[in-house]
């Protein structure tokens, strides 16, 4: 099949408010016109071209690597001037398909069916609209599409027809550029209208054909913030349903915001009120509590991520327990039953099996072995203003509460390092290390008098 894909993206969207132009406005983190490359690159077609205008190179630059051909058009005097910027890099054989930069989530299924009626002829894409309020209309005669008009061109009884032109097209090159030369901006627009293809078409005698689209989410474009939000929710519960379906639980679909991919494996459950970014996989028998923000991370089968928790570029092993309120922060690497409690910050270190801990505890550029027990409040002090220093705690260790680690520091084997220590030499293995000064106290001391 000889396809070519061209999306429209050249509007500046005025009703978004915002500097960004409209298409790199984001849905799940991603920019809308993001989802009309990825959806347009699953057809495999011989070339896809956009056409940009407001907000040029930034447009540009946020699709680097991509296989595309972008055409400015400098002015946008409407959608078929647009189209007919693209056309001197489109050969006469074979057929267009055109999509909307701001229309993010088309189906696959149903732009097939338009591809194929769009062979030989004009095909459009239609859907009936309880509320067509702002597009045009489809205009029919014996059940022939005739005309689009659109709603600041339509008479009173047009405008109560509720059969909508979604913008999205096929007609085979030739005849298309042949249409796109005729047009003209006689209209209240003084726009042209990529829609006035219709009446060309069937002045040459050319049938138009439609085809209806599956649900109304996957034709919804968007214009402003508040039909942004509204298409956030729609794409977040079609997300939580996906997961639903491949037999992750969650709490509640309505409150669950996935906003990258997320993968799991069997008996996962997710509670309320979390966020999940990048790239995300959780094994086998997973839990996540509420209000867990996990992004670009893998957490091990039966592992239990317990509410409030943050984790980052971290890999949790098998059987481990997070939180509530941890945070595990880039290049944190848990081995297998690692318990990692309340207000403890982990940051670029490796936790080895068995290994505790458990309260208010900060823990950076460390090398943590197996069964050990930090005890509450230690922290490694691996930064000295300058440079940054590795803390390594060997297998079996104990740390009293309340220790600080001075960086580089080593801590042997089997050793035991009393609470309220400030460990500035390394500790040899087995021993008690002790690193404070003497309690005295001090007998007959009175205590201050109010002035
Ligand atoms: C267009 C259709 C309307 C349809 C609606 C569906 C026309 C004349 N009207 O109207 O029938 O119901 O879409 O959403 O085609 N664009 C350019 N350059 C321009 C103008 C627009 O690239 O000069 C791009 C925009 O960035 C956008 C798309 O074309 O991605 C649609 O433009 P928009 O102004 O939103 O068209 P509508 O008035 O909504
Ligand atoms: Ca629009």
């Amino acid at each position: 099949m000889n396809l070519t894909i061209l999306i429209l993206a050249a509007g500046k969207g005025t009703r978004m408010r915002s500097i960004l132009p409209k298409v790199l406005q984001s849905l799940a983190h991603k920019p809308l016109l993001g989802f009309v490359i990825d959806a347009a690159m699953s057809f495999h077609p011989k070339q896809i071209l956009v056409v940009y205008g407001y907000g040029g190179n930034l447009v540009k630059q946020t699709f680097p690597s991509q296989n595309i051909q972008w055409i400015e058009q400098k002015e946008q005097l409407g959608t078929g001037h647009a189209v007919l910027q693209a056309m001197p890099f489109i050969s006469d054989e074979g057929n267009t398909l055109i999509l909307f930069g701001d229309v993010p989530l088309i189906e696959q299924k149903m732009i097939q069916r338009l591809i194929v009626k769009g062979q030989k002829n004009l095909a459009v894409l239609t859907f009936v609209k309880d509320d067509p309020t702002g597009y045009g209309r489809i205009i029919r005669e014996n059940n022939q599409i005739k005309k689009i008009v659109e709603e600041i061109d339509c008479d009173a009884s047009q405008k109560k027809i509720k059969e909508i032109n979604t913008g999205i097209m096929c007609a085979p090159n030739l005849i298309l550029k042949d249409w796109l030369g005729q047009l003209s901006n006689k209209n209240r627009q003084k726009e042209y209208y990529l829609t006035d293809i219709v009446g060309l078409s069937i002045q040459d005698n050319i049938e138009v054909l439609s085809e209806s689209a599956d649900n109304e989410v996957s034709i919804t474009g968007i214009n402003s913030k508040s039909e942004l939000a509204i298409m956030e929710r729609n794409y977040q519960l079609m997300t939580a349903n996906a997961l639903m379906e491949q037999g992750v639980t969650i709490m509640d679909p309505h409150r669950i915001d996935i906003r990258g991919e997320v993968t799991a494996g069997q008996d996962v459950t997710i509670d309320v009120g979390c966020v999940f970014e990048g790239k995300v996989i959780l094994g086998n028998h997973v839990k996540i509590a509420a209000y867990s923000h996990i992004k670009d991370s893998v957490i091990g089968d039966h592992s239990s991520i317990e509410p409030y928790s943050h984790i980052e570029d971290s890999k949790v092993g098998d059987h481990c327990r997070i939180g509530p309120y941890a945070r595990l922060r880039p290049g944190t690497k848990l081995q297998n039953h690692v318990h990692i409690g309340n207000f403890v910050e982990i940051k670029n270190s490796e936790v080895n099996d068995n290994t505790n801990i458990n309260h208010l505890s900060y823990v950076g550029d460390s090398l943590v072995g197996k069964s050990v027990n930090i005890g509450a409040g230690t922290i490694t002090c691996n930064y000295d203003g300058i440079n940054k220093h590795p803390t390594t705690i060997e297998d079996g260790v104990f740390i009293g509460s309340n220790t600080a680690l001075v960086a580089p520091v080593k801590i042997g084997k089997g050793a035991t390092i009393a609470a309220g220590s400030t460990i500035t030499k390394d500790a040899p293995p087995g021993d008690l290390t002790v690193a404070r000064s003497k309690q005295t106290s001090i007998s007959g001391w009175t205590k201050p008098t109010k002035k």
